[in-house]
């Protein structure tokens, strides 16, 4: 019996929406078909805008969540086209997972807020795009375990754990979307549990930096940063933000990694060169990322890494010899391209959710127990 469903990831690079029709009913999992849709330069600098207090939000919001559910609704049309062609009907798929789109995560407990709680915000339609898709929708993951007392985030180690775990040594699956997030996995059937949390930011400085000097907008392969040189007074001052060394569980997000902290601390290098900022941005996430395994993953015989920035040559080039003492790779080598990662994850988390099974783990996020995540709009 196939078990079908569909997940789909829009990060905080805001590079667009991802999309994976996965099967769940073989081991490993199989990814059937897969789609994805840029945003148009408009829309990503509406979201990037929307992640900071502005004129209007409310209401802007709202028709942003209603264009991204229209985005995700042609990446499930695409899905469902692919899988026609293999003899899938559109029935027989289960449900979409639906991130949406964060535009807000402030998960921690703030003093004078009479429930003692944070909130998690990701701008979604999921009733229009059951509407739109005539699917089942499950939506909104993170904040159930933010009520729960839980950060929130991340979500995709229990996923990893299945999908990447080995019987014979402990591995570490580190996703470099617009913030940076790493899996700490003990062996398959080992007790130990397994870790999670946000390292600090991802691709999402280097982007910014690279979209403002050189209007592309990321630095593909790390060109461009691996043609600059470090200046170790910035990325010293740079890894001077406290969260760094924060004990888990934490995330974070562009509340705290936003364009404004960086132009504060880069605005003592002003003259610097525009390749040199980025090769010291590169190395940040290279840094927060390694001291990250270091700290929490020195038992791991391998990184596994997915998201986009595995395709950052350069980054990986440094992360290996950030970390001579375990092997890096990327999640392709393990069958599941590296964009695919995020999107079949949150698939998963659907069929937990129909299935009323727990999607979090406590131990990662720091909730008072494991939850059934999401919202269920039937179809
Ligand atoms: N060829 C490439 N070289 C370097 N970086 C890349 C390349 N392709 C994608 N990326 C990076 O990956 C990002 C998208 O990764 P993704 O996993 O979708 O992140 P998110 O989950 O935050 O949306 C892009 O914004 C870019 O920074
Ligand atoms: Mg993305």
């Amino acid at each position: 019996m196939h078990d079908y469903f569909i997940g789909l990831m829009s990060g905080t690079s805001l590079d667009g929406a991802d999309g994976v029709l996965v099967d769940f009913s073989v081991n490993p999992l199989q990814v059937v078909a897969h789609a994805s849709e840029p945003f148009t330069a408009g829309f990503r600098a509406e979201l990037l805008a929307l992640n900071t207090p502005s004129h209007n939000e409310l209401h802007r919001a709202a028709l942003a969540g209603n264009q991204l559910a229209a985005a995700y609704a042609r990446v499930v049309a695409s899905l469902v086209q692919q899988a026609e062609k293999l003899g899938i009907g559109a029935s027989r798929i289960q449900a979409v997972g639906a991130h949406g789109q964060t535009v807000r995560h402030q998960p921690r407990r703030t003093s004078g807020d009479p429930w003692g709680a944070g909130y998690t915000l990701q701008l979604n339609q999921p009733a229009l795009l059951a509407e739109l898709t005539g699917m089942n929708v499950v939506a909104d993951f993170r904040s159930r375990d933010v009520a729960a007392g839980g950060q929130g985030a991340p979500l995709v180690p229990a996923f990893h754990q299945g999908a990447f775990s080995r019987p014979d040594a402990g591995v570490a699956v580190l996703n470099l979307g617009g913030i940076s997030n790493l899996s700490v996995l003990p062996p398959t059937g080992s007790l130990a549990a397994v870790l999670g949390f946000d390292c600090g930011p991802g691709n999402a400085l280097m982007d910014a930096w690279c979209l403002q000097h050189t209007g592309r907008p990321f630095d593909a392969g790390g060109a461009w940063a691996k043609s600059g040189r470090l200046i170790p007074a910035l990325l010293a001052r740079l890894l001077d933000e406290p969260y760094f060394a924060q004990p888990i569980p934490k995330s974070t997000g562009r509340d705290l990694f936003s364009l404004a902290w960086l132009a504060g601390k880069i605005q003592p290098f002003d003259g610097e060169r525009a390749e040199d900022i980025q090769n010291t941005l590169t190395e940040l996430t290279v840094c927060a990322c390694a001291e990250s395994v270091n700290s929490y993953g020195k038992g791991s015989a391998e990184l596994i890494v997915c998201g986009g920035g595995a395709f950052n040559l350069y980054l990986l080039e440094r992360l290996q010899a950030a970390l001579p003492w375990l092997h890096v790779s990327t999640s392709e080598q393990h069958g599941l391209p590296p964009l695919q990662v995020e999107a079949a994850a949150f698939a998963w988390l659907a069929r937990q959710m129909l299935r009323r099974q727990p999607g979090s783990l406590p131990a990662v996020t720091g909730a008072a127990g494991p939850r059934v995540l999401g919202a269920l709009y039937p179809a």
